[in-house]
């Protein structure tokens, strides 16, 4: 049963008949990726899909690194004719401009190469423990880049933290949710070419749009999910804590996790880091490119088998609201000896303060209905333009911004460089678990933000756009520039 976002149907849970794999990880400070096609096991039956990778696989290799330990990442590519060139993102990560993957100057053409630096600190403290993601970033393409497969998983491993020993090892499980569409062979559909087909297969049919505004290919929605690639797996697991790393790559949707069996899922961080403290949820909102750092304990679960499942999220009314389906399967063996130990009050990284009272700039989320297709989604009222400084914020410089938005569908706003502190999300303090460092926020029609953060160690140019990643290659996105 296929179920668009927000769809009312009752999704049939799948057999989960394969075993969920784990990316291969790499661990060294010099890291070659090489961008080229693969054929890859995605469905459990069938032929494998031909996909887009880093190195062969989707998604590419878990990168694992300590903070502070310099990282060099070399991304060659060897896409098929046709890919054009790419850029590559590290989601998450403080690093200079030139290695931030820029949308349209820093492009990696077939044949080319380009090396990034993450020198995995910040303002010469090492990054805390945290989850990022690499993706394409490649303007008008980061869509079909995506969907193709350009996106893998990056860890910076706990500094020492005294009193906490969190789950390792196999009880660290990484876990990237994405959805696709598929072909009756088992290959992606082209939510991207021009033509009758892109209104099948990948379920824009099921979403709303008024009026004519918007493109079809303006919500890519796939109706399989992948769980590191596999559709519908199953996880062994043993009756002992494990920590599990949320990441929702989707291109648009969102996401609403549970445990079929009700079982409570602690959230201890936000992928930027640990919250300040662990906070108990029955479910977990995760809109495209957010992330959450839980632990679920499966103790006294011998013999269970329960869904990893998103569930409606029961709000807004938008047509984006969280899908309704199964995701994995985690299937319960016997007793195993567990010694982890996780105490409520957690080391997590300081948030910057004071706060200035006064808000630097202010960014508006809006539809430009004046726009012919493909650009009516804007920020402060234009589209995208790499050669326009939209802000100028100073080095050393702590800066309260606001996002507001005036468009009638929610959207999830990144910002680049820097993480941030959430100040106030419509006028109220934010909930316990936005209290640590963030990059994406959900941002609901009429809903406002207030987050702070201090520019730190890099001058430049630098985006932030909304990561539903059709809105971003049809124009929201801005440029602000850090200056000395
Ligand atoms: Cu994950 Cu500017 O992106
Ligand atoms: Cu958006």
């Amino acid at each position: 049963t296929v179920t668009g976002a927000g769809g009312g149907v009752e999704p049939e849970r799948p057999t989960f008949d394969q075993p969920l794999v784990v990316p291969p990880t790499e661990r060294g400070a010099d890291i070659r990726l090489v961008m080229k096609r693969a054929r890859v096991r995605t469905l459990p039956e069938g032929r494998r899909t031909s996909m887009w990778t880093f190195d062969g696989t989707y998604p590419g290799p878990t990168i694992r690194r300590r903070g502070g330990q310099g990282t060099r990442v070399t991304v060659v590519n060897h896409l098929p004719k046709g890919a054009g060139s790419t850029s590559t993102h590290l989601h998450g990560d403080h690093h200079a401009a030139k290695d931030d993957g820029q949308p349209t100057t820093q492009l990696v053409r077939r044949g080319d190469s380009r090396t990034y630096d993450y020198p995995l600190t910040v303002d010469g403290r090492a990054t805390p423990g945290s989850f990022f993601w690499y993706h394409d970033h490649r303007m008008d393409r980061t869509a079909r880049n995506n969907w193709r497969g350009l996106q893998g998983m990056f860890i910076v491993t706990d500094p020492p933290m005294p009193g906490v020993r969190l789950p390792s090892g196999s009880r660290d499980v990484p876990l990237m949710i994405s959805e696709r569409s598929f072909t009756s062979g088992n290959q992606l559909t082209d939510p991207f070419a021009d033509g009758p087909e892109m209104v099948h297969g990948a379920g824009h049919d099921e979403m709303s749009w008024s009026g004519d505004l918007a493109p079809p290919n303006d919500a890519t929605v796939g109706d399989t999910v992948l769980v590191n690639g596999r559709a519908a797996p199953y996880l062994d697991v043993s009756a002992t804590r494990y920590r599990l790393r949320l990441l929702n790559s989707s291109p648009f949707s969102s996401y609403n996790l549970t445990l079929s069996d009700g079982r409570p899922i602690l959230q201890i961080g936000t992928g930027s880091g640990l919250l300040p403290r662990a906070v108990v949820r029955s479910s977990i909102l995760l809109g495209p490119a957010q992330r959450a750092d839980v632990i679920v304990d499966f103790s006294g679960a011998t013999g269970k088998r329960i869904v990893l499942e998103s569930v409606p999220a029961a709000i807004g009314s938008t047509g984006d609201d969280a899908r309704q389906t199964a995701v994995m399967e985690l299937r319960v063996g016997a007793r195993a000896s567990d010694p982890s130990r996780l105490p409520s009050r957690l080391p997590s990284p300081g948030l910057v303060s004071p706060v200035p009272t006064e808000v630097a700039k202010t960014w508006t989320f809006g539809l430009d209905d004046g726009g012919d297709h493909g650009s009516a989604w804007t920020i402060n009222g234009d589209p995208f333009d790499p050669t326009r400084v939209d802000h100028r914020a100073r080095l050393g410089a702590v800066e309260r911004w606001r996002f507001r938005n005036t468009s009638d569908v929610t959207h999830y706003v990144h910002i680049h460089a820097e993480q941030w502190r959430t100040l106030l999300r419509d006028g109220k303090a934010p909930p316990p678990w936005e209290r640590g460092l963030e990059d994406t926020w959900r941002l609901e029609p009429g809903e406002v933000v207030e987050v702070a953060a201090r520019f730190t160690d890099y001058t430049g140019p630098f985006m932030i756009h909304c990561h539903m990643l059709d809105h971003e290659d049809h124009g929201m996105m801005s440029r602000f520039d850090v200056v000395p």
